[in-house]
């Protein structure tokens, strides 16, 4: 998989902007509130379908107009694809090949992107839903399915968390229940499958960079679900485990008025040794136990799509210390995968450029490539 060239009209900032990357690094440079992260949210946005910060649908659209799109054209599989995005009236649309797409699944196909912003580095000290969204992403890349899935689930749990609100009667609650543990079982199984995959790498990849004699681990922990084993047990025991907690916490559920038992619920642990890394480990060890988990997911996806992801990296040299942010400029260098960067300060990058790199000057959201090195381009 190649991304070729890439076009945002009126997305955040960008009015009408247009890149043609580089097969190896692509260096966007530029002060900060020029629309840097925009570029990065605007090909994460084309890839996953969801916004990489935090932000309604709508927000996305440049102020002022009607209606956001990004396009991509990608080599896929010796082919030309054009995968396109919309945002208009708080909705997307996709497109693949100037056709609405009919599956979530067509749309993704063969592509494939993990992301790495400064927010990233505080999910270890940061609530269970920071980190449960670092581990969706992660699953969402390495089952496409899983898109469909999780809204099936957030459906599921709007519903009862509606009745609960409502004060019904317990018993009414029945239908929920059923359905959220069918859907939720299969959130579970995913996420369990990816980290059956993925935590080993991450354990490796943690260890290489170095500096620090406890092993890491990564593992999912599910809240208030007793009488089965977690690790073990098949998606249908794990469904009645979960219905069986949802009927023993309906009165309590009720009182609270939100569903406390489910995927939506739990949580990844991240321990250094035998700690929780959240309240032990120091910022450069938590900083390096999410770059071992992202460097696990890019090898991981590699291994398992037999292509390698697009990498995106906004501004995280500026937020790494100088050791594991020379380790990752390295560890870019030599992947040989088609990477993003944003940065205030080119220095702090420039070991994951080649001589096929491009830069980009970022300004109030115009691009401009801007010619570096020591050939006869510099000037
Ligand atoms: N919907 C929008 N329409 C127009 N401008 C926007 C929109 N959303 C954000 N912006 C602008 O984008 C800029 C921030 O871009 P960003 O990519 O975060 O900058 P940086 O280069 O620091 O990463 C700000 O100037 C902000 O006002
Ligand atoms: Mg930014």
């Amino acid at each position: 998989m190649r991304l070729l060239r890439l076009r945002y009209s009126d997305f955040r900032n960008l009015a009408d902007v247009e890149l043609a990357p580089s097969e190896h690094a692509t260096i966007a440079v530029g002060q900060n509130g020029q629309g840097k992260t925009n570029l990065l949210e605007g090909l994460f946005f084309l890839v996953t379908l969801k916004p990489l910060r935090a932000s309604r649908l709508q927000e996305l659209v440049r102020f002022g107009a009607e209606r956001a799109r990004v396009a991509g054209t990608f080599l896929l599989g010796g082919a030309e694809r054009e995968i396109a995005v919309e945002v208009s009236g708080g909705l997307r649309q996709a497109y693949v090949d100037g056709k609405r797409a009919s599956s979530l699944e067509e749309y993704f196909g063969g592509v494939a992107v993990v992301a790495f912003t400064p927010d990233d580095l505080d999910v270890v000290k940061g609530g269970p839903e920071g980190r449960r969204q670092f581990l969706d992403r992660a699953v969402f890349n390495r089952f496409p399915a899983y898109l469909r899935e999780s809204r099936a689930y957030g459906r599921a749990l709007k519903g009862r968390n509606r009745l609960l609100k409502d004060h019904v009667a317990p018993d009414y609650l029945e239908s929920w229940d059923v359905t959220l543990s069918q859907t939720g079982a299969r959130l579970w199984t995913r996420r369990r499958a990816l980290l059956t995959e993925l935590a080993p790498r991450a354990v490796a990849a943690f260890a290489a960079i170095g500096r620090t004699v406890d092993p890491a681990a990564y593992t999912y922990a599910p809240a208030h679900l007793d009488d089965v084993d977690f690790q073990s047990a098949a998606e249908p025991a794990l469904a009645r485990a979960l219905h069986e907690a949802l009927v023993r916490r309906r009165a309590r559920d009720l009182e609270r008025g939100f569903t406390s038992v489910g995927p939506h619920a739990d949580d990844l642990e991240i321990r250094l040794g035998e700690r929780l890394a959240r309240t032990y480990a120091s910022q450069g060890q938590q900083r390096a136990l999410i770059l071992g988990w992202k460097i696990a997911e890019i090898e991981n996806l590699h291994a398992a799509l037999g292509f390698l992801p697009l990498l995106l990296l906004d501004d995280v040299s500026s937020e790494l210390d100088p050791e594991r942010n020379a380790y990752l400029m390295d560890y870019l260098a030599a992947s040989g995968a088609q990477t993003f960067l944003t940065t205030t300060d080119a220095a702090l990058v420039e070991k994951a450029a080649s001589a096929d790199t491009v830069w980009y000057r970022v300004v109030g959201g115009t691009c401009t490539v801007e010619a570096r090195g020591e050939g006869p381009a510099s000037g």
